[in-house]
């Protein structure tokens, strides 16, 4: 099988570096890549939002499949770009997509199909938002309706924060058209739970869960960014309310999807809060996560392009998915000042130091003429262990990034520390 990776984080370093694992995969190209996916496969030098080039380089190099990483090109349509061309593509079609990039859509159909959440309402002006503020207690939580790479969500705690973050989505377009429309949720608590699944539109496979931390500092503080870390599996999600949310939060989705003439085939991303035995979702993307995929790849036994295939061809057959006892932990390293402004172009040392049975997935790095590799993004990559437990893998992992450096360099330090302190 010859693959094309669409993509250029540490998401699609995991997909490529699990790809090639497989007897049946001979070839993958990865459109852009970075300088992990270079190491590993061939990179092409396309935009993943250049529908045109990518399809032509699909067919060009005779690829059976493409895995679309990024959600910015699924809602431009690329997996039906590259249907109307005949080429097999995993990921959701522009239709399905929609549940990730329109968050009042995704009320919707979770309000259709009775998925807990929290309560909503969808506004386009700041007046009427304010007079429906009024009326609930804070903190709420304000989100631009559409894409905004993980940054969409504002959470408020007076009327004065929701009059700014209304002001900021909904006049000055901060998140440009992503920002026509304002979804104002009641604020929940609990702790958030990433439950991933592949579906090939009726048959649902969930992955093994994961917790990611948003914040971009210890403790929680500080903006919220990409992902900073993650860890699997969190210990208060135990298999049972793994079941539970599949079949309260996912496959009522997949099937309205299908009844709605919206079949939704690929990955289905329910981000949830749980509080005790109680689950409800925060959102739904239409792709695999990151850095959640750098944690649960590393943890999947059983080969992964013929699941992907499989779900592309409406036969994923749940019971050939294998997941690996044990536990995996990642932390992000990160160019100081992400996510606002920071510097590029630093070399990167101690990369040969690190053990091989860590896994050292690129995201924002360069491989520059001279054979260096620089930094070249926000998330600069992240460094995944495995163990026996999770203390194991923490310890693994924490120990090896102490090999890594380079200017300004940033990591948090308690990625899946509230499981072994
Ligand atoms: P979203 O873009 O919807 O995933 O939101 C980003 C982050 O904001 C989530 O991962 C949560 O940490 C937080 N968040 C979003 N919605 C809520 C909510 N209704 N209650 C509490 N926290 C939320
Ligand atoms: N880790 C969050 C996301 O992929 O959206």
């Amino acid at each position: 099988m010859r693959i094309l990776v669409v993509g250029s984080g540490g998401r699609e370093h995991a997909l490529t570096w699990k790809l090639i694992d497989s007897p049946q995969v001979s070839k993958i190209f990865v459109a852009p890549g970075n300088a992990g996916t270079a190491s590993i496969a061939e990179n092409v030098d396309v935009s993943a939002t250049d529908l045109q080039g990518l399809v032509s380089l699909a067919l060009q190099k005779r690829i059976d499949l493409v895995v679309v990483g990024p959600e910015v090109p699924l809602a431009m349509g690329l997996v039906d770009a590259m249907h109307d061309s005949g080429v097999p593509a995993f990921g959701p079609t522009q239709a399905a997509a929609r549940l990730e990039y329109s968050k009042a859509f995704a009320h919707e159909i979770m309000d259709k199909c009775g998925v807990p959440a929290a309560a909503s309402r969808v506004f386009t002006t700041s007046a009427a938002a304010l007079d429906y503020l009024a009326g609930r207690q804070l903190p709420l939580v304000v989100k631009a309706d559409g894409l905004a790479a993980g940054k969409g969500a504002i959470i408020v705690t007076s009327v004065k924060e929701a009059e700014k973050a209304l002001k900021d989505i909904l006049e000055r377009r901060v998140f440009g058209e992503a920002g026509d429309r304002v979804v104002i949720e009641d604020f929940l608590e609990g702790w958030e739970v990433s439950l991933l699944a592949f579906t090939d539109g009726t048959r649902v496979a969930p992955m093994v869960p994961s917790c990611d931390y948003k914040r971009a500092l210890d403790n929680d503080e500080g903006p919220n960014t990409g992902g900073m870390g993650c860890y699997s599996p969190p210990a208060f999600f135990d298999d049972n309310m793994a079941g539970r949310a599949t079949s309260l939060a996912i496959m009522p989705v997949v099937h309205a999807m299908a009844d709605a003439g919206w079949e939704y085939r690929g990955v289905i991303y329910a981000g949830l809060m749980v509080d005790e035995d109680r689950i409800r979702v925060l959102e739904f993307n239409a792709r695999f996560g990151d850095p959640e995929t750098q944690i649960v790849l590393p943890r999947l036994q059983s080969d992964l392009a013929g699941t992907l295939l499989s779900c592309v061809n409406g036969c994923l057959d749940p019971a050939t998915i294998q997941w690996r006892p044990g536990c995996s932990v990642g932390v992000v390293i990160a160019s100081g000042g992400y996510p606002g402004d920071y510097t590029i172009g630093y070399p990167i040392t101690g990369l040969d130091r690190i053990d091989p049975k860590v896994a050292a997935f690129h995201a924002g790095t360069r491989l520059e003429e001279d054979g260096r590799i620089v930094t070249d993004g926000g998330r600069v990559m992240s460094l995944v262990a495995t163990g026996d437990t999770m203390a194991e893998a923490r310890e693994r992992v924490y120990e090896n990034i102490t090999r890594i450096s380079f200017s300004d360099m940033m990591y948090r330090t308690d990625i899946a520390l509230r499981e072994v302190a």
